[in-house]
């Protein structure tokens, strides 16, 4: 039988992290919120959606207090840091209306600038994470963002990542690229280009020929654990079939989950307020994913102790956790949102709609609907489209035969241009313009800051007890690990 919290095995004790905290982009989950959770005794996890951009804009700013350049300092490569401070560091910041410089769009083959960005702020985020502490830190990707994949896990790798989470796609390529690249290997992965057929366009990352030309002896990096994120006991079994898609473990998403979640199986159904309607099919069956013997934990949902009980109960490691953390001090959400979040949620009045069109990436998103937010027509419709961050852009052999990229939250007419469908337009949300708004880092532009979106688990219910035993919002991360595994939290 599997112990209950505070029962049996203490929870801080066991091989596995009992609690998760969800990698939550773009920036939600930073270094800071990583720390403090694993320093009591969770797995905290750093998103690694969009660090390139978040690194960028925090150095254009005066990296107040110091940690980044402090991180920098600790690049391996320091000529490549070195190129990076002297690309977007501004001492004392950048004016308040000034816009942030651009970086570079992710595409295929990126050039050495963007990949050098992308890797020192993978390295920086985790490096921070992990700092002056010997316990376990994640890092969490999204699959659907492939170009950017080879550089950010190698930088999470260099600063000694110990766990690796993708969700939002199926993550094949990935055990054997973090075998590679721990070997000192030329790190592959197969990215699809649309009207090429599946897996089409091979990228590379080839990093250690540059550190064996200027450090002496093999640079070996330690094997991150692999876990992916999944919603479905068939894609589980799908991954684990092979020794080469096989992960280290699973984190089961359901449908409240906040962030992106899988679609219903099956034809899509809408409710009437236009909202995916998921039905018996769409539960995982855990019997089949114990059978796999792979360690899982589930999410979406689970933010009190009787739930991850039940979760022990159920034969998982424990849970992940995300919208309670988000609404932490430590996380990077921007401190009125999180109190818009938390008064709603309070009065009962929080209203989180799962959106099956909002998200480029064709997945349904939780959207939570506050004012001023993308979530409100008005404000979304008012905002001129522009795709100049370009994570979801997806590469398309174009009728001329080259590769172009498109993003169906473009401009309508260059969307249309590339041969997108407009219809494939239409209620679409710039995801990264809104998501990094949301943490404070949005563009400033002539008509304003761009507007922010903010996601959230569709089951507020969790907070009320939390803020009766943890006290008001913005807690501390730290009690909610204790509050969630009770008097086993902490170190072993
Ligand atoms: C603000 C926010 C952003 C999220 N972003 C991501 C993400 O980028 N990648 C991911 O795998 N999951 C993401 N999630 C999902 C969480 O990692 C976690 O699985 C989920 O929040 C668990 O459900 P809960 O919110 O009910 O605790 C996000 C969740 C929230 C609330």
């Amino acid at each position: 039988m599997v112990p209950e919290p505070g029962c049996g095995t203490p929870l801080g004790a066991r091989p596995e992290p009992p609690l998760i905290q969800g990698g939550m982009g773009v920036g939600v989950s930073g270094w800071r919120l990583a720390r403090a959770v694993s320093l009591a005794g969770g797995l905290g996890v750093v998103s690694g959606v969009g660090l390139d951009t978040l690194v960028a804009r925090r150095l254009q700013l005066g990296d107040e207090g110091g940690r980044l350049r402090e991180a920098l300092g600790a690049f391996p490569f320091p000529e490549v840091a070195d190129r990076v401070l002297r690309r977007y560091y501004r001492s004392g910041g950048i004016g308040e209306r000034t816009a942030f410089a651009p970086v570079p769009l992710p595409v295929l083959a990126p050039r050495r600038p963007s990949v050098e960005l992308t890797v020192v702020a993978n390295f920086a985020e985790v490096h921070l994470a992990k700092r002056g502490h010997a316990r376990p830190v994640g890092v969490n990707y999204m699959e659907k963002l492939q170009m950017s994949t080879l550089a950010s896990v190698y930088g999470a790798m260099l600063a000694g990542v110990d766990y690796v989470l993708m969700g939002a796609g199926i993550p094949t390529g990935i055990p054997a690229l973090l075998d590679t690249l721990a070997e000192g290997g030329r790190g592959e992965l197969p990215i699809e280009v649309d009207g090429d057929g599946e897996r089409a366009f091979t990228a590379s990352i080839d990093p250690l020929r540059r550190a064996h030309a200027l450090r002496p002896g093999p640079l070996r990096l330690r094997r991150p654990r692999f876990l992916a994120v999944v919603s479905s006991h068939l894609l589980a079994a799908y991954l684990a079939r092979d020794a080469r898609s096989r992960p280290d473990g699973f984190v089961i998403e359901g449908p409240v989950a906040g962030g992106h979640n899988a679609p219903p199986r099956g034809k899509l159904e809408l409710s009437p307020t236009g909202e995916p309607v998921y039905g018996p099919r769409d539960a995982v069956d855990l019997a089949k994913v114990a059978e796999l013997g792979l360690p899982y934990w589930l999410a979406g949902g689970y933010a009190s102790p009787e739930a991850l009980a039940g979760a022990l109960r159920a034969g998982a490691s424990g849970a992940q956790v995300g919208s309670a953390f988000a609404l932490s001090e430590e996380s990077g959400l921007g401190t009125e949102l999180k109190r818009a979040l938390a008064e709603r949620a309070a009065t009962g009045t929080l209203r989180v709609r799962t959106d099956p069109r909002a998200s480029p990436t064709g997945f349904p998103l939780k959207v939570a609907e506050l004012p001023d937010t993308a979530a409100e027509a008005s404000v979304r419709n008012g905002r001129r489209r522009v795709c100049d961050v370009g994570y979801l852009r997806m590469p398309f052999r174009s009728a001329a035969g080259g590769i172009d990229y498109r993003c169906p939250a473009e401009p309508v007419d260059a969307y249309t241009r590339k041969g997108g469908r407009a219809e494939d337009t239409a209620g679409r949300i710039c995801l990264c313009n809104g998501l990094i708004s949301a943490v404070g880092l949005g563009q400033r532009r002539r008509r304003g800051t761009e507007p922010a979106v903010v996601t959230f688990g569709g089951d507020p219910s969790f907070l009320a007890p939390l803020v009766e035993a943890v006290g008001p919002v913005p807690y501390r991360a730290a009690d909610v690990v204790r509050y969630l595994l009770g008097g086993s939290a902490g170190e072993p």
